[in-house]
């Protein structure tokens, strides 16, 4: 056994070299890995003075001087709403920026023009309300064109956003309006969810019982269902904007200037508040968008699937995209609603080119069987993206095939709500991939595998990973919490970023996430990652997804249970159970045999959709599980729950 942290279980062979046809075309290259190591500020320089327009071009790169808050492009001038659609109206503000779908079936086209007439006359609406640059302006809405006019209108006039996820609680909302002492707040009377109202508005009513700092509360009506408007303090959208001006002058932000705060939920302690700013941001939103997904503007229609309200729908449907000038697709609801082919009829209809969905999704329609996919014509794709948690190779390889048609290249995004943008993908046309890896850190980015003592782990090890110089999306700081920032990001392994996730490097220096380190396991000494035998189970064609935990165990410390949920098509029984733990002691040796698994129809998950492992692991040890309401399936836990209890009495 090795020392350097987390073992190194799970081999992957297969290779998907990119196609000459692919390369060919393809917007990054291979000399981009050589100019960002040449000199990586350099790199980000050029990107933004090529990739942004500014008021005032910075002078100022990189300032290090007060190292972990650095600063990007200080002294330049602009503004993002400028960037992202001002600049693209001459020629081409008849082009469609959003086709947006309701969850009931309406549809709606967006061109920049519109998006930039709604936006202005939202900015002008604000600061008719008496918002100033600086103040801060909660967002709690679904998915609706307008969520993104409401922050683009922010950007506008230089009023940071927080955008509060639509599934979260009244609480929720308490906790971060308060935190940012935010002085308005925008919400929709409703959003659509398979087929059932979510009251937004309601749960804002309930919040402002406890949140003094808010002066109004703009509603927008998409549902019509009736709510209550408290007068003077509570708008109607359609009236604030009613007279407004579609010209409203853009404040001149500097590159520093805070553009939004985003609440990270850790699972027990307090949110914390991530803190974007102008210009690294913006440059670093439009080049990943760019070179990550090979967007072309003139021909792509690009969907990210995730929602506005987390970080990804920040960076890669609102602003990478439109700093791009690209046609995207923007979807209300549920992929499942009304039928499990949603997003399948959607690619045929708008001949959807580029997906950019979760593993989490991916391993839903696993399990819910090709025959979705198979009823549409998704001829069009030409690239598929994946985000949010390590993919298992099995769930690659499937979205490889049946979504992709095996001719698609796939990009595995890695990156977090702190590091702003992608940090470690392939870059399509130039990396061959490797199902479940990330492959490498992307040009002018540095990342680092390393041991609990912080030295670097070499080719064929595991550890903690670590990168090891600024980028120009990188968070500033936790809102009202510069210790906390310090504490929590910089102070593990001292000048180097440590987010709190495990990886290992193969021989051919390919990065494989390994999860959350709080997720590793400790069994007989072995420290295993939970996600090396999830993805063992994964390999198994009975096997639709899996979440592994370590239980307590007076033996070897701690023992593998495994929560798995079948595909479509196949039953559990004790055959099946004995078949899955030997198949994972084949596929990764007899250490990370599970000592039990337990079947069940679904995973308890964030409403991010990452399993809540930590859950599932007080359910093992039959501990008391606290406030479980702000999972995305709290009904699912009493039924793992019963089940597991049935197993410790059988033992
Ligand atoms: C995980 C989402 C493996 C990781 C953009 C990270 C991933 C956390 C990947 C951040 C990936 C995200 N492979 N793990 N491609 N992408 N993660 O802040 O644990 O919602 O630290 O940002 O998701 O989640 P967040």
């Amino acid at each position: 056994m090795t020392d350097t942290g987390i073992e190194n279980l799970l081999q992957e062979e297969r290779l998907f070299p990119p196609s000459d046809e692919f390369a060919a075309q393809a917007n990054a290259g291979p000399e981009l890995y050589t100019e960002a190591s040449e000199d990586f500020v350099a790199y980000w320089r050029r990107q933004a003075l090529e990739r942004i327009t500014w008021f005032k071009e910075p002078t100022e790169d990189l300032d290090d001087s007060n190292a972990p808050f650095f600063k990007w492009f200080a002294d330049g001038e602009l503004n993002i709403s400028y960037n992202c659609l001002d600049r693209h109206l001459d020629a081409g503000g008849g082009k469609v920026a959003y086709h947006w779908i309701g969850e009931p079936g309406d549809r709606r086209t967006v061109t920049y023009q519109q998006l930039s007439d709604e936006v202005n006359r939202f900015a002008n609406g604000l600061r008719s309300l008496g918002v100033e640059k600086g103040d801060r302006v909660a967002i709690y809405m679904g998915m609706v064109p307008e969520l993104a006019v409401a922050m683009l209108a922010c950007a506008r006039i230089g009023a940071p956003h927080s955008v509060i996820f639509g599934g979260f609680s009244a609480q929720s909302i308490i906790d971060r309006v308060q935190d940012a002492e935010a002085k308005l707040l925008i919400t929709a009377d409703g959003a659509w969810r398979r087929g059932t109202v979510v009251p937004l508005k309601e749960s804002c009513d309930e919040a402002m019982l406890s949140t003094p700092s808010i002066d109004h509360c703009i509603v927008y009506e998409r549902t019509k269902q009736g709510v209550s408007m408290t007068q003077g303090r509570d708008i109607w959208w359609h009236d604030l904007v009613a007279d407004q001006s579609t010209e409203c002058e853009p404040e001149v932000m500097g590159a520093e200037d805070l553009l939004y705060i985003l609440y990270t939920s850790g699972t027990t302690a307090k949110p914390k508040g991530i803190m974007h700013t102008t210009g690294g941001y913006i440059t670093s939103a439009a080049s990943t968008h760019s070179l990550v997904f090979d967007v072309k503007p003139e021909s792509d229609v690009y969907w990210c699937a995730a929602d506005i309200g987390w970080v990804t729908g920040h960076t890669y449907i609102v602003y990478g995209p439109l700093a791009n000038h690209t046609t995207s697709v923007m979807y209300e609801g549920t992929p499942d609603y009304p039928e499990k082919d949603r997003l399948w009829s959607i690619i045929e209809e708008y001949g959807v080119t580029i997906l950019y969905t979760a593993p989490t999704a991916i391993r839903a329609f696993m399990k819910w069987g090709a025959e979705y996919p198979e009823r549409r014509d998704l001829s069009s794709l030409r690239l598929l993206g994946s985000v949010g948690e390590p993919i298992n190779p099995e769930a690659w390889m499937w979205y490889h095939e049946n979504i992709g048609s095996s001719n698609c290249p796939i990009v595995d995004t890695w990156w977090q709500t702190e590091t702003g943008s992608i940090m470690i993908s392939p870059l399509p046309g130039v990396t061959t991939t490797k199902p479940g890896s990330a492959t490498k850190a992307m040009p002018g980015v540095s990342a680092e595998i390393v041991d609990q003592e912080g030295n670097r782990v070499s080719p064929g090890g595991g550890g903690f990973l670590t990168i090891t110089k600024p980028w120009p999306a990188m968070l500033r700081s936790i809102y009202g919490d510069d210790e906390r920032y310090v504490s929590t990001y910089w102070s593990q392994y001292p000048g180097r970023y440590f987010a709190g996730d495990g990886a290992k490097i193969d021989d051919d220096g390919y990065l494989w996430i390994l999860g959350r380190v709080d997720d590793v396991m400790n069994v007989s000494g072995h420290r295993i990652s939970t996600m090396e035998v999830e993805s063992a189970l994964v390999s198994h064609p009975a096997v639709a997804e899996s979440a592994v935990v370590g239980a307590t165990d007076s033996l070897t410390g701690q023992a593998i249970v495994a929560f798995v949920t079948l595909r479509g098509g196949f039953e559990e029984s004790d055959g099946l159970n004995d078949e899955l733990r030997k198949h994972v002691a084949v596929q990764i040796g007899p250490i990370a045999k599970p000592k039990s698994i337990i079947f069940t129809p679904d995973l308890p998950k964030t409403r991010s959709g990452k399993i809540m492992r930590r859950l599932l692991r007080d359910i093992s040890e039959n501990r008391d599980l606290g406030d479980i309401t702000t999972l995305a399936n709290a009904d699912i836990v009493a039924n793992i729950a019963s089940q597991s209890e049935a197993q410790r009495k059988d033992a």
